[in-house]
């Protein structure tokens, strides 16, 4: 045992208790199986180990344990590299006083605190910076399929109003030109809207909504209708008792409705049937509305059913399909913000259903 580590014992100054071991192999196994060490003296000259390979088996096995080196006197090239290897100081036997070795240790913890606490930080803004340029990359990728989507309506525009300067002097055709047109700018309008709500949504930040007394069955036979002209390979079954009357915000719940059409005709093969039904009833003693969308596509697996609201998650089964991930996560929000919820059947290969249920408030 070194002389100054029993001096150290010795004095028994301070809550330092030592363990001495005589091989590198047992220290390890040491450092393995207890609470953590304040700190390693290791000598260059057990027999175990050669130079500084003791160093750098100690950083490998416990990088967050300080490590001080004691050489003899002609080793101190080695000691230099050893330090220069990770360890946090080196002291020359026989050299050496309790004193001495008491301040080496200390000092070495702190240091090692400091650079281990560098390292955490150094690796906390190393995961900012990849979730900043994920969350850009998700931006670009958003951004190019908007604008992209943004490109039909306003060509739609450019192109009908063209063709109302060519037929000026047929009044039937002109009426029938300017509700396109009519429609185009609402549909461009709806994007950018729902493109607004989105940002300030995905930020943490509320909307406004707008409450008004709105039939969801004519609403959501409007977004069937729209819908049918989008995927007209689809075959809609649309069923309502008749008027559902509710006090919410019509232009959003319709865009919910829209948004999940539209996942029912994107995930599905053309030519399969998708369902949309509107009913009210009574839920947990509530006056409530249900839009009810059921499809017989894909279906999600069971392992990504618990993402699909997130923010910018897609299943793992969408193959070629585009899309942003953003849709179900803003209608979410939307029916939340009228105090409802969403609820989800689905089984991979069989089809979906989502069912939006909203507190009815006259
Ligand atoms: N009816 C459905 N059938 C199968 N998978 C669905 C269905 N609806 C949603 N999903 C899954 O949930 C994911 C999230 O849907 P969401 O509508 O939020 O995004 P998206 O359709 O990918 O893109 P967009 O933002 O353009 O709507 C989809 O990518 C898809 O994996
Ligand atoms: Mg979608």
């Amino acid at each position: 045992m070194l002389a100054e580590v029993d001096a150290l014992e010795r004095e028994g100054r301070g809550p330092i208790t030592v363990e001495v071991v005589d091989r590198l192999a047992l220290g390890i196994e040491r450092l393995s199986q207890s609470s953590p060490f304040d700190a390693v003296l290791l000598d260059l000259g057990l027999p175990d180990t050669e130079g500084i390979g003791g160093v750098l088996t100690l950083s490998a096995v416990a990088p967050e344990v300080p490590v001080v080196v004691m050489s003899g006197l002609d080793d101190g090239e080695i000691a230099v590299r050893a330090v220069h290897e990770g360890a946090q100081d080196y002291l020359v036997k026989g050299r050496t006083d309790s004193e001495l070795l008491r301040r080496a240790l200390r000092y070495a913890i702190e240091r090692k605190q400091v650079e281990v606490e560098r390292l955490r930080l150094l690796e906390r803004e190393q995961e900012a910076r990849a979730a900043a340029e994920a969350a850009l990359r998700t931006r670009d990728q958003v951004l190019g399929t908007v604008s992209h989507d943004l490109r039909t309506p306003i060509a739609a525009i450019g192109l009908y109003a063209k063709a109302l300067q060519a037929s000026a002097h047929q009044a039937e055709s002109i009426e029938v030109q300017a509700q396109r047109i009519e429609k185009a700018a609402r549909d461009g309008l709806a994007m950018i809207q729902e493109l607004l709500d989105v940002a300030r949504l995905g930020m943490g930040q509320g909307i406004d909504i707008e409450l008004r007394r709105v039939n969801l069955a004519a609403l959501a036979r409007e977004a069937v209708d729209e819908q049918e002209q989008n995927a007209p390979e689809h075959v809609m079954h649309f069923s309502a008792p008749g008027e559902v009357w509710g006090i919410w915000d019509g232009p959003r719940i319709k865009r919910v409705a829209a948004n999940l059409l539209s996942n029912a005709t994107k995930y599905s093969a053309p030519g399969s049937r998708v369902w949309v039904q509107v009913e009210s009833g009574l839920r947990g003693g509530e006056r409530v509305a249900t839009l009810t969308v059921r499809d017989e596509g894909l279906g999600i697996p069971e392992a990504d059913v618990p993402r699909i609201f997130d923010w910018y998650q897609r299943a793992s089964n969408v193959g070629e399909r585009k899309g942003t991930g953003i849709g179900l996560s803003g209608s979410l929000r939307i029916v939340q913000l009228h105090g409802g919820t969403i609820e989800v059947k689905t089984r991979e290969g069989k089809g979906s259903s989502f069912a939006v249920h909203l507190p009815i408030r006259e």
